[in-house]
């Protein structure tokens, strides 16, 4: 099923830090937008024709109706709040952001999609973000303190004036920890310490969200941690992701239309069904935004995405990026 594409004004702006600001949305007349859960994300189509993904920031607003942030009389949030940081070496999409787009302006979105939900069966959630990654980590913070569950949010930022958020973070009280690498500033954190167990013991899920070096570290100090309980939500593919080799054809059979899609060595799995005039919606084409997964029932998948756990590629895989390992892959499509 294709995404829905909403059409959204530019309510406002808010420079949070000197490269990162605020944009929040609204529905241009005043309805109520989507519902969505925390760790969401949202397909942003921006001037020049280029489209980005931004998770939505803060914890979706109950429906009341008359309390503000909430469309009156609907069921959905009236407003989705994205944090963008103007990128030195942007391709296009957030300096679009930055430069060319105002308060009034209206802008494409797809309907909020999540592939990094909280685990509700966790005890403690221990939410790690590097930069602006804490964007889908502040909302499932918030998320957490309202349904008073077991967290912790560890911030990792350059100094006190390049932490976005700072309001929203000081409102969780003291289930933030910071580190500022400022040598000014005495909040440290040693993220090797931090993860040496899988403290407060089992049970705890590990949310890590932000730039290569960071998941890189991250996962390295985490290496010991039972892979179900560790969740990623990446930018970008991690660097030195490419593949080894040369890719083999294989056969895509499509379960519930009964036919079988021959997927050349050069193509991926989404060309091949493009080819045919089968849509499959995607956005990032690096196995990171998880909007072109699909349950796979009969052969085995080679997984090559950074967006499903351990749990989730059993019996899903991302058609843009993922192969197969035997001749023939059945997918529920
Ligand atoms: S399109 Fe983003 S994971 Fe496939």
């Amino acid at each position: 099923m294709l995404d829905r594409i909403l059409t959204v004004r530019v309510d406002r702006i808010t420079r949070l830090t000197p490269e990162v600001s605020s944009f929040e949305l609204v529905h241009p007349a005043g309805r109520s937008l989507p519902a969505y859960e925390a760790g969401a994300h949202i397909d942003v189509h921006l001037p020049g024709g280029f489209m980005r993904t931004y998770s939505l920031a803060r914890a979706p607003q109950p429906a009341v109706q008359g309390v503000a942030g909430t469309a009156a009389g609907t069921s959905g949030p009236a407003r989705y709040c994205i944090g963008v940081k103007r990128e030195p070496a942007s391709r296009g999409g957030s300096a679009a952001l930055h430069e060319r787009v105002r308060a009034g302006d209206l802008l494409a979105i797809g309907s909020p999609r999540n592939t990094f939900p909280l685990q509700a069966g966790a005890r403690h959630h221990l939410l790690m973000a590097g930069g602006i990654g804490l964007t889908p980590l502040l909302a499932m913070a918030q998320q957490l303190a309202r349904d008073g569950a077991a967290f912790t949010l560890c911030v990792l930022a350059r100094s006190r004036a390049l932490l976005p958020f700072a309001d929203e973070l000081a409102a969780l009280g003291d289930a933030v920890r910071l580190h500022l690498d400022d040598p000014a500033e005495p909040e440290k954190l040693d993220l090797r310490v931090l993860l040496a167990a899988p403290a407060p013991g089992p049970g705890t899920h590990l949310y890590l969200c932000g730039p290569a070096g960071f998941m890189q570290a991250a996962l390295a100090a985490a290496a010991h941690w039972p892979e179900d309980a560790v969740h990623l939500e990446y930018f970008a593919p991690p660097e030195g992701d490419a593949a080894q080799g040369e890719d083999q054809p294989f056969v895509l059979r499509l379960a519930r239309r009964g036919i079988e899609v021959p997927v050349a060595a050069d193509a991926s799995a989404v060309d091949a069904l493009h080819d045919l005039g089968i849509d499959v919606p995607t956005s990032c084409a690096q196995g990171v935004c998880g909007t072109c997964v699909v349950p796979w029932t009969a052969g085995e998948p080679e997984h090559r995405d950074h967006c499903l756990s351990a749990t989730e590629r059993r019996h899903k895989l991302a058609l843009c990026c993922s192969r197969a390992k035997t001749a023939v892959l059945e997918v529920d499509l």
